[in-house]
């Protein structure tokens, strides 16, 4: 693609001498608001501003993403699409096919992408075999966080079994302490179950249920602990969780008021951003049970005029990709790099065990998608599951009715 052979002269620079370049330039959609995500995000905004580029920040604030993609369809309605937007999983697809995504195949080839990340990456950033997104970490969904001091002084262990989990919270609770910070929020409700979901009935379990909707998996017995578990869950929480944000719930395990967290690991990045120490001061294991739930984060880029965005866009697909930022972009952000050749020896030990499962889940064939952070499923599916879950936690459901409410939101989530 000769980009910058056609700019314009509303859009160029004159260089010394005689050759004239595009200047970069992008507006960036992107719902990183919280403290680690501002710091992490802030590693892109300094590398592009570094090469040149002039960023337009475009923050929406709400974790999950959810406001995010409201705004982004906003935008793109009236004909004004961002130039580069946080998207991933099968969204990048959806979008794909409303015609309105850049192709950057060319930025992928000459920088070999398709050499330096899994083929479970790649696929989701290829659109009918042309690059389409380029992405910028891994995230674990699957997590406990704990304060390490308010589990030592009670005697607890990091559980490793729900059965553990709710003992250690029934005595945590006895002891006058939160045990589960959470927030209600229907992402964060949706967190919490794919971890239970995966715990309880077990990964393949997991790929029929949530990945492959299988109406029976939906609704067996299985399915019904999983909602027996939830039921438990909310008994756990303390009665101000409504609405609150997930980066204040991360704060409550930060300073002693609640034990646990069930959160994906940019809930380190809030620890991080914070100056707490994993193994000293934050406890960090996977949710009980088998198997690993990623969450890739990407950037997409959107069908643009102006020789100076598209400079932007490969730019930026650039840099997202290069080593040096998938580095400190995931040191600070909680997540390991998407590149399976940038070296871990500075990550901790959060981010050594996730890599170190993600090879194992990866070989055994547990290695699934986050149905709740957009990875598994198409967003009307998606959203008619949690529809169901958030349901059943902030009522007296019976786990009977959230199974067949659950199937039969489904069935009409085509
Ligand atoms: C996830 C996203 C993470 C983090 C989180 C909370 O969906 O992948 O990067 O930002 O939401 O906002």
């Amino acid at each position: 693609m000769k980009r910058f052979a056609f700019a314009t002269v509303s859009t160029i620079a004159i260089a010394a001498g005689s050759s004239v370049v595009a200047e970069p330039q992008a507006e960036v959609l992107h719902w990183w608001t919280s403290g680690g995500e501002a710091k992490s995000v802030a590693v892109l905004q300094e590398e592009f501003a570094s090469n040149g580029g002039t960023w337009t920040d475009m923050p929406v604030a709400g974790g999950g993403g959810d406001a995010a993609m409201t705004a982004l369809r906003a935008r793109v309605l009236a004909g004004n699409a961002p130039t580069a937007v946080q998207l991933k999983g099968p969204a990048i697809q959806e979008w794909y096919e409303e015609g309105v995504l850049a192709d950057i195949s060319s930025v992928a080839e000459a920088e070999g992408w398709a050499d330096v990340l899994p083929a479970s990456i790649a696929g989701h950033m290829k659109c009918e075999g042309t690059w389409c997104a380029a992405p910028v970490n891994v995230h674990r969904v699957d997590w406990i966080w704990a304060n390490a001091d308010v589990l030592a002084a009670n005697g607890i262990e990091m559980p490793t079994t729900w059965d553990e989990f709710n003992a250690a919270a029934d005595k945590l609770q006895a002891a006058g302490v939160i045990p589960l910070a959470h927030g209600g929020q229907a992402w964060q409700d949706a967190t919490v179950f794919e971890t239970v979901v995966l715990g309880i009935g077990g990964p393949e379990f997991f790929q029929k249920a949530l990945v492959d909707l299988d109406p029976e998996a939906l609704t067996s017995d299985t399915m019904v602990q999983a909602f027996d578990q939830m039921r438990t869950l909310r008994g756990y929480v303390d009665e101000n969780f409504s609405g609150r944000d997930w980066n204040l719930a991360t704060a409550m395990v930060m300073n002693g008021e609640a034990a646990f967290q069930i959160m994906g690991d940019w809930a380190k990045g809030e620890f991080l951003a914070a100056g707490k120490t994993p193994g000293e001061d934050f406890l960090c294991a996977s949710t009980p049970g088998d198997g690993y739930l990623y969450n890739v984060d990407s950037f997409a880029m959107f069908d643009v005029d102006g020789d100076d965005k598209k400079a932007g866009q490969d730019l930026l697909a650039k840099l997202i990709v290069a080593p040096n930022f998938q580095k400190v972009f995931n040191l600070n952000k909680g997540s390991i790099p998407a590149r399976t050749d940038v070296g871990l020896d500075d990550f901790d030990i959060c981010a050594n065990l996730s890599a170190e499962d993600m090879g194992a889940t990866s070989a055994s064939g547990s290695l699934l998608p986050s149905y709740a952070h957009g990875m598994a499923l198409r967003g009307s599916q998606a959203g008619a599951i949690t529809d169901v879950v958030t349901a059943h936690f902030n009522s007296d459901m019976s786990s009977a009715d959230a199974v067949q409410q659950l199937a039969d939101a489904v069935a009409n989530s085509y």
